[in-house]
């Protein structure tokens, strides 16, 4: 059968579709472009406005690629968060959706998929909410393992941020026992992959569910940095009320835990972020900041930012300008608050008009694309070893083939190879010769050009 994944949202969602997209190649299923597949599995995110109606349009444009390329067997399967909420709702109003699953029908999924397959009169429905961790083979078998691999340690939510739908699609938090993990991450560093990212929607609380087996965030970054072959591990996401001490020490100890680090701010006001349920305060967003730098002093911190959250005052958006400002952080995510179906904050009085938010965005965008900028441009004349993760995008302006990959702070590095050589999995050491908005071009260390 041939399939194609679409997928929306976060790092997670990205990660469970190249789990599924594992799981289907190991039952012999190809994987193709999206007009060739008569099988397509749409990954969808309901974390901002109207995504019910984006993937509705999709599923409608899919049809007459479904009839195209396979009438009887072919279908499209929705999965993921707006699938967990909506899922009746796809399956009564397209024939050719013969397939919903949620967040834990996504263990089931590739069954289910060929049972719809086999079966043109069959149409299936994964979402129930599991009690525990679903473990599911990671299907690395016969696989080519990128050098930059992602690995799930947990699933779900507790949190609930007034704002947020994720708890509610995603089920509660569950953590992946530990061995699993490990086990895993041993496979991928065996098969090649020199760069590990842990994944969750809330890192920090890694083993504090019922799901725990007694080892912590901390201990499993110990383990997995233990790991021989991996050079580099990341993680994402994490919550500023469960970083740790021994989490943020860690970046002082641990040489291949990578000096960066992704930690959603949302707002520079106490009164927002009480509003929101975060359960921090700017002091101790700060302080957080002050003990990351101090164990790691060149370490670069990313963010994520609502703006007009219910509420939100003129002078409260000022005091978030004034600590990204103060903060420095290399990038962020911004985002114009918007109502989810269900969360707390669409209750909330004083909702912010539509131009107000929009005017917030692009103020507080300006500026962090003066941060980037300064950032990117000191840069230039340094050197870096940068882990290539394949072709760049962008062809090489000299004709060449110029190769992508990440310094140890994350961010962006292009450089063409001598005779064109794969550069794909290798670290190499460059000097930066170049910034751009978002990415560095750089030359190999030493090299006269
Ligand atoms: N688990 C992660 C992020 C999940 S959603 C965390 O806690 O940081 C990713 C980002 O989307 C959030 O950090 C938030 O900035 C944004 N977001 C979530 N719900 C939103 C909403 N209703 N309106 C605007 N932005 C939202
Ligand atoms: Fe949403 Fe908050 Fe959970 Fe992040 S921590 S997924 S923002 S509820
Ligand atoms: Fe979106 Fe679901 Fe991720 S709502 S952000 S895909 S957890």
């Amino acid at each position: 059968m041939r399939f194609h994944i679409h997928t929306f949202g976060c790092q997670m969602n990205a990660g469970d579709s190249r789990w599924l997209a594992r799981a289907l190649r190991a039952r012999g299923w190809e994987e193709v472009e999206s007009d060739q597949a008569a099988a397509h599995v749409i990954n969808t995110c309901s974390v901002r406005a109207k995504p019910e109606e984006k993937v509705a349009s999709l599923a409608g444009r899919l049809a007459p690629v479904v009839r195209r390329n396979d009438p009887e067997r072919g279908f499209v399967a929705v999965g993921g968060c707006v699938a967990q909420q909506k899922g009746a709702w796809f399956l009564e109003r397209f024939p050719h959706v013969r397939l919903v699953f949620g967040a834990d029908g996504l263990a089931g999924a590739p069954g289910a998929m060929q049972r719809v397959a086999d079966d043109p009169a069959e149409r299936l429905s994964l979402l129930d909410f599991a009690d525990g961790f679903l473990s599911r083979p990671a299907y690395w078998e016969g696989e080519r393992v990128p050098p930059q691999a992602f690995v799930t340690i947990m699933q779900g939510c507790d949190n609930y941020c007034a704002y947020c739908i994720v708890p509610y699609v995603r089920g509660r938090q569950k953590s992946r026992p530990s061995a699993e993990i490990l086990a895993e991450c041993r496979e991928l560093a065996a098969k090649g992959a020199r760069e590990i990212t842990l994944l969750g929607q809330n890192v920090n609380a890694y083993g504090l569910d019922p799901e725990g087996d007694g080892t912590g965030f901390a201990g499993l970054l110990r383990a997995v940095t233990a790991i021989p072959g991996v050079d580099r591990l990341r993680f994402t996401t994490s919550h500023p009320k469960d970083l740790s001490d021994e989490v943020v020490a860690a970046f002082g100890e641990l040489n291949n835990l990578a000096p960066n680090l992704h930690l959603p701010m949302q707002a520079g006001s106490d009164r927002v972020l009480r509003r929101m349920g975060r359960r921090y305060d700017t002091a101790r967003y700060l302080s957080l900041v002050e003990g990351l730098r101090a164990a790691r002093p060149d370490i670069t911190l990313s963010t994520d930012l609502i703006v007009g959250f219910p509420g939100e005052t003129e002078e409260e958006f000022q005091q978030t300008l004034d600590l990204v400002a103060h903060v420095g952080f290399e990038s962020s995510f911004s985002f114009k608050y918007n109502d989810r179906p269900g969360v707390a904050a669409e209750r909330m009085e004083g909702k912010v008009p539509e131009e107000i938010k929009a005017d917030r965005l692009a103020r507080l965008q300006a500026l962090q694309d003066e941060l980037t900028e300064a950032s990117y441009a000191a840069r230039v004349g340094a050197e870096a070893d940068v882990l290539f993760e394949g072709a760049s995008r962008k062809p090489d302006p000299d004709g060449g083939v110029s190769w992508m990959g990440r310094d140890p702070w994350g961010r962006v590095v292009n450089m063409p190879s001598e005779n064109g050589t794969d550069l794909t999995g290798s670290i190499a050491r460059v000097t930066i010769i170049e910034a751009k908005k978002h990415s560095l071009s750089a030359k190999p260390a030493g090299s006269p050009w």
